[in-house]
């Protein structure tokens, strides 16, 4: 019986992470769950599936939760400790990172140097500071499942793959990706994006998910955090990544090998797929999910981006290239920005600008960034790109 915490329990991915949960008794259960101020949802999540642990970010929120908790489930400290204790406890053998945003970045931390493995949802870590945390995890031993569908594909393409280059097939036979896009909400919109409205960008054509991420794909900005996502996780250059449109999220991504061949992983679009797989690694466990019909699904249709209307992943690529501190400035930018347009502040057309502002104001230096530096960059980009908001 593998035990969860899951950060983020009352998110989009964590309540389908206990959905799949529910569904395997006696193979997976709740350590723990932490949320950021819902106490109500987490304390009913606490009751169903006996955790042992909680914890809310907000003081207030942890205080009610306090009064909602029956004796058997310890509550832990509010904040970023909490998230770091509970991903670091002992008893914890997965630990879920639902969490959204570059809050993640410390639980992730604590949860790669106690040696978990990681189902990781919560790209925004990664994106700031990819090929630090892939360092730091093989250095403790621990493993990072990706969660995300895209990034969760290529993961079950490459298995039985070694990063040794004396292994029978090493990762470097890998000669390419094809990075799968739903396109998000304005796939098929020709007109002005200028005034588009959040209730507009909110209205994802195939996934349903946490209005944060629901933007990112909106602007492609997701596709660029997922490029920079798989480049750290997998060892890749930029140029070995190419990004296809696939509105129906039947083929969720695929890989390409040196003799031409190319594997893909395909299924329903539903996250539950991933979340399992993920927390059940190394092992597949019974489905939990309805079976693909390939002849109900019908046509599968690709088609190239067009970058031309994507400014968002353009300066994911840019970032990308530029290295260091880059990708950290971009995701800082991207949720502050993203932030100010949910809340009426600037445009949706303002959300790469801020961006493209707050990245030419950053200067990267030689190396790669420690976590110490990488956490002063995302203050200072985050400050900055409000400045840009106002
Ligand atoms: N949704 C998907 O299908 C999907 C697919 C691929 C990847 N992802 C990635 O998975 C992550 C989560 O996405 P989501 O769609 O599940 O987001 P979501 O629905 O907005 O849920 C976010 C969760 O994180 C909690 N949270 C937010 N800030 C927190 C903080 N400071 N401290 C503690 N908890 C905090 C929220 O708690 P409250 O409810 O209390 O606010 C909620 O439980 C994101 O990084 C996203 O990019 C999501």
């Amino acid at each position: 019986m593998k035990k969860v915490a899951i950060l983020g329990s009352t998110g989009s991915i964590g309540i389908n992470a206990l959905n799949v949960i529910r569904e395997m008794p006696g193979k997976l259960s709740v350590f723990g769950l932490a949320a950021h101020s819902n106490s109500a949802l987490v304390a009913r999540q606490a009751a169903e599936f006996a955790a042992k642990a909680v914890s809310m970010f907000e003081p207030k929120a942890s205080d009610e939760l306090k009064r909602r908790l029956d004796g058997r489930t310890r509550r832990l400290a509010p904040g970023v400790e909490g998230l770091c204790d509970m991903a670091s406890h002992p008893d914890v053998d997965v630990v879920l990172t639902s969490l959204v945003g570059g809050v993640g970045f410390a639980p992730l931390l604590a949860a790669i140097r106690a040696g978990k493995i990681i189902a990781l949802a919560n790209k925004e870590p990664m994106v700031m500071a990819g090929a630090q945390f892939m360092r730091e995890a093989a250095r403790w031993g621990a493993r990072i499942v990706p969660v995300d569908s895209e990034p969760s594909a290529i993961f079950q393409c490459v298995q039985g793959l070694s990063p040794d280059p004396r292994a029978v097939v090493p990762l470097k036979t890998i000669r390419r990706v094809f990075l799968t896009a739903s396109g998000g909400a304005f796939a098929k919109y020709k007109g002005d994006l200028s005034n588009v409205t959040p209730e507009q960008a909110l209205k994802h054509p195939t996934w349903k998910m946490g209005r944060k991420i629901t933007i990112d794909c909106a602007t492609l900005m997701n596709k660029g955090f997922e490029l920079i996502e798989i480049m750290n996780l997998f060892g890749l250059k930029r140029e070995q990544i190419e990004i296809v449109i696939h509105p129906q999220s039947i083929f969720h991504s695929g890989v390409e090998f040196s003799d031409g061949s190319v594997l893909a992983q395909m299924g329903v679009p539903d996250m539950k797929l991933p979340i399992q797989y993920a927390m059940t690694f190394p092992e597949r466990a019974e489905r939990v999910i309805e079976p693909l019909d390939l002849v109900k699904a019908g046509t599968l249709e690709f088609r190239a981006p067009d970058f031309s209307r994507s400014p968002c992943l353009e300066l994911a690529r840019e970032a990308a290239q530029k290295g260091g501190g880059m990708p950290a400035v971009l995701n800082a930018a991207d949720e502050i920005a993203v932030s100010a347009f949910l809340g009426g502040r600037i445009k949706f057309t303002d959300i790469p600008r801020v961006v493209e502002k707050t990245m030419a104001a950053h200067q990267v230096s030689g190396g790669l960034p420690g976590f110490q530096e990488i956490v002063e960059i995302d203050a200072w980009a985050r400050a900055k790109a409000e400045e840009s908001c106002r």
